[in-house]
């Protein structure tokens, strides 16, 4: 039987990659974010335009559109905001809430939108990053926010044995997130703003469809980790 998948963020990057996969594969795929890839509706993505910042709006546009789904083989929680690279002090309050939206409060009501009408859920796969570990200086709300998915995917682990959880750090991938990350000027505070800059078209930055290969190969053999882990495909 084919697989259901959900991913969130698929209109560009990683999220668009692994839809793009999955389709390829034969798979009953469902996405989510704000802009709508219109080749991938026309190649049968089940698409609903949310705005993971807006649990007002975007929850019951959720709901709707996973509303004739009984079960999905694989979750995975893409969709992400990264926000300028700056200090904290000089990060309005309102910016780091947002990026706590998306990144952390959006994936909970997810879950728990998931979770409803004895829906089983067999594995979920958050996409972290190594942000989430590193707290470099500059890269405020998204290490914050990434620290606290993991965190958030533990306590999850923990309320629901019956699901494999993953927090997964992709590694660097090129897309829009990095070229605004590599187009910034060189700034001694923000020191890794040069290592990816030295990454940007070299193999160690592959694109949103080589990473979401990659990524794919990697989900079966993390159910052999822990629930709720957090773990780095570059150190499987
Ligand atoms: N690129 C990297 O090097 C890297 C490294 C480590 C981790 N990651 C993680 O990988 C994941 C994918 O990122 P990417 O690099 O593929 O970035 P991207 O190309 O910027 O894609 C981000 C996706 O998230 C969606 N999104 C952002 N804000 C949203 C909102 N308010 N509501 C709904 N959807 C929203 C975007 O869709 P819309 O804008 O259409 O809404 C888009 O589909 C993220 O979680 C990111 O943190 C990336």
């Amino acid at each position: 039987m084919a697989e259901t998948i959900l991913i969130t963020g698929v209109s560009s990057g990683l999220g668009y990659g692994l839809a793009d996969h999955y389709l390829n594969a034969g798979a009953d795929v469902y996405g989510c974010s704000r802009g709508e890839p219109t080749d991938l509706v026309a190649r049968g993505l089940k698409f609903a335009p949310v705005d993971l910042s807006d649990e007002s709006t975007g929850r019951a546009a959720f709901a709707t559109l996973i509303e004739e789904a009984s079960h999905f083989d694989l979750v995975i929680l893409n969709a992400g905001k990264l926000g300028k690279i700056r200090d904290m002090k000089d990060t309005p309050l309102d910016d780091l809430r947002e990026t706590m939206e998306v990144n952390v409060w959006s994936n909970k009501w997810i879950l728990d939108e998931l979770f409803t009408r004895d829906r089983r859920i067999d594995q979920v796969v958050a996409i972290s990053s190594g942000a989430s570990q590193s707290g470099s200086r500059g890269w405020n709300g998204y290490s914050l926010s990434k620290a606290a998915l993991n965190m958030l995917v533990k306590l999850y682990a923990g309320e629901r044995p019956e699901t494999h959880f993953t927090a997964l750090a992709p590694g660097l991938i090129d897309t829009a997130m990095q070229d605004y990350l590599t187009n910034l000027p060189e700034d001694p505070r923000y020191a890794p703003l040069e290592i990816l800059k030295a990454a940007k078209g070299t193999p160690k930055m592959p694109d949103g469809q080589t990473c979401a290969r990659r990524l794919i190969e990697a989900f079966p053999q993390l159910k052999h980790r822990e629930s709720g882990e957090y773990a780095d495909i570059r150190k499987l």
